[in-house]
């Protein structure tokens, strides 16, 4: 039997969703632009079974995928399941067989399977477009191919036994210049393994070069960023091992004792070349951008000082504390022989941690980057299970990195944003001059919406209007016919 109460915060617009659905020719408010012609691919999570340990951490829910298709200011939308091997065995058993995030040891009898960890994978973090095909990603197992247009899962990948990880990330990087991604899997041999694969796919989806190296210790290795030359890892104070998991825990927990560290990797290049790099305790989760100049490498991401997953417990038993992510940039000089990075802050202002760019200006400097957050001067009418006095994000920044300014977008006194993404006004117009997408719970129409908002005035254009509520989103991609055969 299905039952969300002991979830106290699965409530309200909160709790899952467990549909899939076609609406099409959506309602909306204002005027799609004409030129906006693409599919918007989002994954969410949403538990069709409630987790088995009330402590769980949300990125273990169900994937489900959803396509706001636009074409000649028409907007049809889609959205299902991912339909995962685990997806498959839950809905035979009619029950959550599955235990902690990322710890097999907790999974019921009949799926323990420790020697396979990537068989656990919900694929529920990022849709991800690779030699012409969709994918749904999750760092813990490899990708699952989509059908752009169905949104049917096709197969799970493993490109032809040449992918030689038991994980595939789900923040791969497109070189606009070359058409390259560059991809890895952490955790490649194994559970709580040190062993990185890190490999280039060229703009046809083969794979071009690959290379294997160990980290310092096994950290959640989430996101990376490139430049024209190198490629940058950056490692934080989450903590797993074996013992950990044996002993039936969630698979990471918070060593403040951890500095982070940062590997600069020559791109195609040699892992005997790579040179490491360390900083103070930080929580980094998402990256913005990097680029190369001489010797030095720079990295803009958004990052906090001390832990900021709530469901991944201090190892040493301290009392969970949120820290704020704030957007700071990294240098990295090569030719010095100190090994510490210089940090600085750029904005002060707290955000979340979903920074995306202009992704034509990844690899090179960019001068704009566009993040969520809570504007608490703004009003709110309604509250949040998880703490009633919070404020939700109802914003969305533009930072100006040229002026060192900033300027916001209100979605609304009931609303909350997720991830933005920008679109060029054409695919020559200047960096920041187009459109960013970002969907919005309205909490208090119990529905989802999609803000279409001008990325140069940062004023709304238009709403696309669901008659239901979405589950939370992870990521989003935008896609044309160039990227995908869409429909
Ligand atoms: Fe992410």
């Amino acid at each position: 039997m299905v039952d969300f109460s002991r979830m106290p915060h699965a409530v309200g617009y909160f709790s899952p969703a467990r549909f899939g659905a076609e609406v099409l020719d959506c309602e909306v408010t204002g005027a799609i632009p004409a030129e906006l012609d693409g599919a918007f691919y989002r994954m969410h999570v949403d538990w069709l079974y409630p987790p088995k340990f009330d402590d769980e951490a949300s990125l273990s829910a169900d994937g489900y995928v959803s396509l706001f298709r636009f074409k000649r200011g028409i907007v049809d939308y889609r959205g299902r399941y991912v339909r995962t091997d685990r997806f498959a065995r839950q809905v035979a058993a009619r029950r959550q067989l599955y235990g902690y995030y990322r710890n097999p040891y907790t999974d019921d009898p009949e799926v323990r399977n420790i020697g396979a960890p990537g068989e656990r994978t919900t694929a529920n973090t990022t849709p991800v477009i690779l030699g012409g095909k969709l994918y749904a990603t999750k760092e813990d197992g490899l990708p699952y191919q989509l059908d752009p247009n169905t949104l049917e899962t096709l197969r799970q990948e493993d490109f032809g036994g040449r992918w030689q990880s038991q994980t595939f990330t789900a923040h791969p990087k497109l070189d606009p210049r070359t058409g390259e991604l560059v991809a890895f899997g952490y955790e490649a041999s194994g559970l709580a393994a040190r062993d990185v694969f890190l490999c280039t796919f060229d703009r046809t989806g083969a794979i071009e070069s690959s290379m294997r190296f160990e980290v310092p210790y096994t950290t959640m290795l989430h996101d990376i960023a490139i430049t024209e030359r190198h490629v940058v890892i950056p490692g934080s104070s989450l903590v797993t091992s074996l013992e950990r998991l044996r002993e039936g825990k969630i698979h990471w927990g918070w060593d403040r004792t951890r500095e982070s560290y940062y590997a600069i990797v020559p791109r195609g290049g040699d892992a005997r070349a790579i040179r490491w790099f360390r900083g103070p305790e930080r929580s980094i989760v998402h990256t913005a951008n990097a680029w190369s100049e001489g010797n030095k490498v720079y990295l803009d991401l958004p990052m906090a000082d001390g832990n900021t997953w709530p469901f991944f417990p201090d190892i040493h038993g301290g009392a969970f504390a949120m820290h704020a992510n704030t957007i700071r940039r990294l240098t990295f000089d090569l030719d010095s022989g100190d090994d510490r990075c210089r940090e600085q802050v750029l904005f002060d202002r707290e955000v979340t941690s979903f920074t995306r760019i202009d992704d034509r200006f990844l690899t090179r400097p960019h001068r704009y980057v566009y993040v969520q957050f809570a504007d608490r001067s703004r009003p709110f009418r309604g509250s949040l299970p998880e703490d009633p006095r919070a404020q939700p994000n109802n914003s969305l920044a533009r930072f100006d990195l040229r002026t060192g300014s900033m300027s916001s977008f209100f979605a609304g006194d009931a609303h909350i944003l997720q991830e933005p993404c920008f679109i060029p006004r054409s695919p020559g117009s200047p960096e920041g001059d187009g459109y960013l997408l970002a969907t919005v719970h309205n909490l208090a129409a119990m529905r989802a919406e999609l803000a279409v908002v001008d990325a140069v005035s940062m004023t709304e254009l238009a709403r696309v209007i669901l008659p239901f509520r979405n589950p939370s989103q992870v990521h989003g991609t935008w896609a044309t016919e160039r990227d995908l055969p869409l429909a």
